[in-house]
């Protein structure tokens, strides 16, 4: 099969296609011959070294979607699923993948691509922060998936949605957007935000705190800028402030797997809606990273094998 492989850290120039052998399905594995690979932006801080990386020559990404060729259970053959995995092998025509989710009729799979773990990650984001009617939200990055359906779920709960995206992009369902390529954007977010859904991070997001209401919480999740939030404990101690680390496989990573099903769901009845911002050859892995870090595209960048 071709698999887009990386050999080492650094520019998109890393990932090379190559023919390799189609994976093995492990017990409780299923084997999918895929349709299409989400490339989300953590893929490339993976790729360039400023996340800790999968080993050298291994196979890259971590999501997919396709048709289900073999499985313990035989009823699966055939079905569409979404398949996750921690430890790469997504860029590729064939993976095996433990972790997968059916994928709803009616949902195509580059919908289902996209949607899948950033949904289900917004989902257990959202029920963990406990937001109520009335209240103000932050999201940050809402041009991207996961703080694009934060937004949604925000909005349809109720909430004033304050967002941040690049430059001039808009944002459905926002109330305000702020542009934070600008360095002071932080200056410009309103008094009183109940929720903040924090994912640039760096020395300057401990500026939120002061704009934080009394006992207002911060779900640390993301780190765009490379950076995790510089946040004092003093600020936090001064206002009552919760912070809450959301992240890591054995922690919100169960949350999050629990709500795949779910969030193909709200795909499927239209409440969240995928978007798409380019469509690659899965030979043009590399380009498609390009387009990622060029932060020109409005949601997600798929790959085709
Ligand atoms: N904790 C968890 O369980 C978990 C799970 C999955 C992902 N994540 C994290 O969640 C974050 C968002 O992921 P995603 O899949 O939604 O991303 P995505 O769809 O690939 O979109 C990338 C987003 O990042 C923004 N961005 C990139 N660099 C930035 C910077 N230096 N400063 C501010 N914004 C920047 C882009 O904004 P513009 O292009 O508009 O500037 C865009 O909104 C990532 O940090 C990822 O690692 C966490």
């Amino acid at each position: 099969m071709r698999a887009v492989v990386q050999h080492g850290t650094g520019g998109p120039e890393v990932l090379k296609v190559e023919e390799r052998p189609e994976p093995e399905r492990g017990e409780g594995e299923v084997l999918v011959r895929v349709e299409a690979v989400a490339v989300p932006f953590y893929e490339t801080q993976l790729r360039a070294g400023l996340l800790p990386a999968g080993s050298e020559a291994t196979v890259f990404g971590h999501e997919a979607a396709g048709i289900v060729v073999e499985a313990d259970d035989e009823s699966l053959v055939g079905r569409r699923v979404v398949t996750m995995s921690y430890t790469g092998g997504a860029y590729a025509e064939v993976v095996a993948a433990s972790q997968y989710t059916v994928v709803p009729e009616g949902v195509s799979a580059e919908q289902a691509v996209v949607a899948a773990v950033p949904a289900a990650v917004a989902l257990a984001l959202f029920r963990t922060a406990k937001v109520v009617e009335g209240e103000t939200v932050l999201v940050e990055a809402a041009s991207g998936a996961i703080g694009g359906y934060l937004t949604r779920l925000a909005k349809t709960h109720g909430a004033r949605v304050v967002t941040t995206a690049g430059g001039g992009k808009a944002i459905p369902d926002a109330d305000v957007v702020l542009d934070h390529n600008d360095p002071e954007w932080r200056k410009n977010v309103p008094d009183c935000v109940h929720v903040v859904f924090e994912s640039i991070g760096g020395a300057r997001a401990a500026e939120l705190t002061a704009k934080l209401a009394p006992r207002g919480r911060i779900l640390a999740y993301g780190l765009l800028s490379g950076e995790f939030p510089a946040y004092s404990v003093a600020s936090l101690v001064a206002r009552g402030l919760t912070l809450i680390g959301f992240g890591g496989p054995d922690a919100y990573g169960k949350d999050v797997a629990a709500a795949r099903d779910e969030a193909l769901g709200l795909v499927a009845d239209g409440t969240l809606t995928p978007v798409i911002d380019r469509t690659y050859p899965l030979a043009e892995a590399a380009a498609a990273h390009e387009r990622v870090e060029s932060r020109e595209g409005v949601g997600k960048v798929v790959l085709v094998p």
